[in-house]
């Protein structure tokens, strides 16, 4: 029964998940999802049976979930109301952002529930397989689950982590504040600039040779070393002068001013020997 799996829900991240395992050689037993057409379509995609999940399933099958957190509650019940085999049987689901005991029923049911977040974006399953060649996963659940998630992470990419159920929140929050909340500082740099006049096909490449050097340079120096500009530099007047002009778009000055404050902090490590004049610069911050 290793190196064998089930899916259940044919979307983006299940079938990603599922083709780049079955490239590093694990066999898809057979798919499900809550369409007929869906069902079809993973069935091609994956090149496996399509099955009643989990009525067709023998002990021992692992059951990947890949349906969108609204819908766990109820793959969960779905699962654990049919399965006779749900004692034992591994359950796992690909959300970062629930803890794998929102697979509730099935655990109390006897399952070993898991969790294992690609961290990584998967757009449609050719390109998620080829994604996840280089992703981290985040793996957190029994023991039992845990212990298979780190094989299938470890065939895939070689790159994981495991986390508590506790942690599961706070790993979600980094991970949207990595990925989303940076496209949106990124849109923000790209609407200041086009209230100067530069026009919208311009404003969207003028950043990028900056915005790819600070992110090689952070992640080759870290965050403190990679930190330069005004706040670092500790220009009290540059920075009141930004403020002044942003005092028509509160939104804007507001963002501009929490990030500046997290900016401070990571200057103030870079220099401690510079601390009266970042008091200065907290002041006209806050
Ligand atoms: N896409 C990504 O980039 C990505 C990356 C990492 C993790 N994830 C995680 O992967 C999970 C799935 O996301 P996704 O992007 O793959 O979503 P998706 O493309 O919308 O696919 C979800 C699949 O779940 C099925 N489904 C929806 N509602 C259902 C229900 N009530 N009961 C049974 N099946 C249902 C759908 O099946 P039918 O088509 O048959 O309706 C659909 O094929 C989420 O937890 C997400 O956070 C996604």
């Amino acid at each position: 029964m290793s190196r064998q799996f089930a899916l259940y829900g044919c979307g983006k991240a299940g079938l990603s998940v599922a083709l780049a395992l079955k490239a590093a050689g694990w066999k898809v037993f057979g798919c499900d999802s809550r369409t007929e057409k869906s069902r079809e379509l993973g069935s091609q995609w994956l090149a496996c049976p399509a099955i009643n999940i989990p009525a067709d399933l023998p002990p021992g099958i692992p059951i990947m979930v890949g349906v969108p957190e609204g819908a766990l509650a109820e793959a969960d019940y779905r699962i654990a109301d049919n399965d006779r085999h749900i004692a034992g049987r591994i359950v796992f689901h690909l959300s970062g952002a629930l803890p794998s005991r929102t697979l509730n029923l099935c655990r109390l049911s006897g399952a070993k529930v898991g969790s294992l977040h690609p961290l990584m974006i998967l757009p449609d399953p050719l390109t998620g397989a080829r994604n996840l060649k280089t992703a981290t996963f985040a793996i957190e659940g029994r023991e039992e689950a845990v212990s298979l998630l780190k094989k299938m992470a470890a065939a895939v990419s070689g790159k994981m982590f495991i986390l508590s159920v506790r942690g599961k929140t706070l790993y979600h929050i980094a991970a949207v504040t990595a990925s989303n909340h940076l496209i949106s500082l990124l849109a923000e740099s790209e609407n200041l600039l086009m209230r100067t006049g530069v026009p919208e096909e311009e404003s969207l490449k003028a950043f990028q040779s900056l915005v790819e050097a600070t992110v090689k340079n952070f992640f080759s120096e870290g965050p403190v070393q990679a930190l330069t500009g005004p706040i670092e530099r500790g220009e009290v007047q540059m920075i009141g002068s930004h403020l002044h002009a942003l005092a028509k778009t509160p939104a804007s000055r507001d963002l501009y001013k929490a990030v500046a404050r997290k900016t401070l902090v990571l200057a103030r490590k870079k220099h401690p020997e510079r601390a009266e004049i970042y008091d200065e610069l907290e002041k006209v911050l806050e």
